[in-house]
């Protein structure tokens, strides 16, 4: 595997790909790799001929009081991993090659409506944040395809949405979440856990099986399914941010009769801010 930190050698590898007549596909990650990102890489070799990876611990996308400063940066044992799991061309700029005039007054990307809801009225302005250097990686690396884990399934839709209505050209492609053996979602967080706390994180998965359950027994009332959700992760310890049943498309309020639903939560526990979601087809 290549590693290069700046965007002149990305172009140049990818456009010899491309004038081979070779398909790209693209797995942006913050790095501090774990199971997930590295099924995300399996997968995008079964959609193309050659696979890129980036590393970049986005400022733009952590509040001023996030945890940017202590975000894990493990770039050898990253290299290896990608190296090992088959990954062609390793991305891993430093901040001024991807923000040379800095962080203020940049050109960004919105995605209105979306981004404003949810994890983004908890955390403003970070998906904002998570559209500009998505886009700019995007620009970079120019790939056909790019893949990204379902368990961000908010992040997953703004990028969607983003692709789509500013012709970008791409396919984008979820991949469903990769779980621990108790179910609790592969994150680059769950590192922070204390170990009671780590017993305690199964509970997030827990309780949104508990309101899937709720609604495949027919439960139409969603606000008593999620005001049940906030109160059983209250009294297992969590800082519930939400837990919200939403029509899995576009996260909207579901209409009535709405069969493709997602329930997403986001809680935090200690200093760890967990988020999860299941997808239900209730068809
Ligand atoms: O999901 C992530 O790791 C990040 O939000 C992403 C997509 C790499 C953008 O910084």
């Amino acid at each position: 595997m290549h590693t290069v930190t700046t965007i002149a050698e990305v172009r140049s590898l990818v456009a010899a790909w491309h004038a081979a007549g070779q398909r790209v596909a693209f797995v942006p990650t913050m790095g501090n790799l774990h199971a997930g990102h590295i099924h995300l890489v399996s997968e995008a070799r079964r959609h193309a001929d050659r696979v890129v990876a980036s590393i970049f611990v986005n400022p733009l996308q952590f509040g001023v009081n996030e945890d940017f400063s202590a975000y894990p940066r493990t770039l050898a044992a990253d290299q290896a991993e990608l190296t090992a799991a088959g990954c062609d061309l390793l991305f891993a700029p430093g901040e001024q090659e991807m923000y040379p005039r800095g962080r203020d007054g940049l050109s960004f990307v919105e995605v209105p409506g979306l981004s404003d809801i949810l994890c983004g009225a908890f955390r403003p302005g970070h998906f904002r944040g998570v559209a500009t250097v998505v886009s700019k990686l995007f620009n970079i690396v120019r790939p056909d395809v790019a893949l990204f884990g379902e368990k961000d399934y908010q992040q997953l839709l703004v990028i969607r949405r983003m692709v789509r209505e500013l012709n970008m050209g791409l396919e984008v492609v979820g991949v469903p979440t990769v779980r621990e053996a108790d179910g609790l979602a592969m994150s680059s967080r769950n590192g922070y856990l204390q170990a009671d706390e780590r017993k305690l994180a199964t509970e997030v998965y827990a309780t949104l099986q508990a309101v899937a359950a709720g609604l495949r027994g027919g439960v139409t009332d969603y606000a008593a399914l999620e005001a049940e959700a906030v109160a059983r992760l209250e009294r297992a310890g969590f800082r519930p941010d939400y837990v919200s049943v939403r029509r899995a498309e576009d996260l909207v309020v579901p209409p009535a009769g709405e069969q493709r639903l997602v329930v997403l939560a986001a809680a935090r526990l200690g200093k760890t801010r967990l988020i999860d979601n299941l997808l239900i087809n209730l068809d």
